[in-house]
């Protein structure tokens, strides 16, 4: 199968291991409130086991625990999973942080749902979504979640970003479901688009959440890190604006991961 691109290279995805990262990402948008019903209905009278992939500091793990018996959450970054349980209700004894690879990680299972949130395009998907696979209950999906933040000044914020990123081959238009169906690994069932939620920010706050990306973390900006809050600053004081409306949009996609055998006749 064809090479991943390399805009999904390691290296970017590493930039979650940094603690300035796992911090910054208090000021990431959460999910809305919708996307947990949603991910329920999915789970259904399944056993509720819940696998989490690339867990994060914990915005899928932490609201689902309320609802479930059991998490397991898994993040390659030690960082994102120390911020995860001192964030509230990260020390839920239902969810077990665990520090691994979703390539690596020995999975428990059967899992009546796995979810994934902005996090398997960075994983190695001939070995994970096979993986997942067998770690799941019968009927069991994999739920992939997209988050989608939009400021009233989107165009001039783009610009900023394109000219600082690390990461300058990025293509908006990559499509990771795609992409794993034509390798056999993906069987889409479904998708939903949650209606979008408003999020009220301060400035401040809004540009600091972008170093919480991992072609804008401060490390892999260095000095440029300032020019770069310069660019951003510089948008708001041309609107006006010391606080920015937010439109929040997640997306989820749920089907059945596969091993990229092509299905018998
Ligand atoms: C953008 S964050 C998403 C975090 C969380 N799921 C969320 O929705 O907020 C991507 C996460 O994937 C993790 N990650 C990247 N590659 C991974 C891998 N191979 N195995 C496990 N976690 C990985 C990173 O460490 C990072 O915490």
């Amino acid at each position: 199968m064809s090479e991943r691109p390399s805009f999904l290279a390691e290296e970017h995805a590493q930039a979650f291991d940094d603690p300035a990262v796992a911090r910054a990402y208090r000021l990431r948008a959460p999910y809305p409130p919708r996307v947990f019903d949603e991910l329920l209905k999915l789970l259904g009278t399944k056993p509720g086991w819940i696998l989490d992939l690339g867990c994060g500091t914990g915005l899928l793990a932490r609201p689902l625990i309320r609802h479930v018996g059991r998490v397991d959450a898994v993040d390659a970054s030690a960082a994102m999973i120390e911020e995860a349980r001192v964030q509230p209700g990260g020390r839920d004894r239902g969810i077990r942080w665990i520090v691994a690879r979703a390539e690596d990680v020995k999975l428990a299972g059967p899992y009546g749902l796995a979810v994934a949130g902005q996090s398997l395009h960075w994983m190695n998907w001939d070995i994970v979504l096979p993986r997942v696979a067998k770690a799941l209950a019968p009927g069991g999906f994999l739920a992939l979640l997209d988050l989608c933040v939009l400021s009233p000044w989107e165009e001039e914020i783009k610009e900023v970003v394109a000219r600082f990123s690390r990461n300058p081959s990025f293509d908006p238009a990559f499509r990771l479901t795609d992409e794993l169906a034509k390798r056999r690994l993906w069987s889409q069932v479904g998708e939903i688009a949650i209606e979008p939620t408003a999020r009220r920010q301060k400035v401040d706050d809004f540009i600091e959440s972008f170093h919480a990306r991992s072609s804008l973390t401060k490390r892999r900006l260095g000095k440029d890190a300032f020019a770069f809050d310069d660019a951003m600053r510089a948008v708001a004081r041309r609107h006006g604006a010391t606080e920015v409306e937010l439109k929040v949009e997640a997306t989820i996609s749920w089907g059945t991961p596969g091993n990229g055998a092509t299905p018998r006749r």
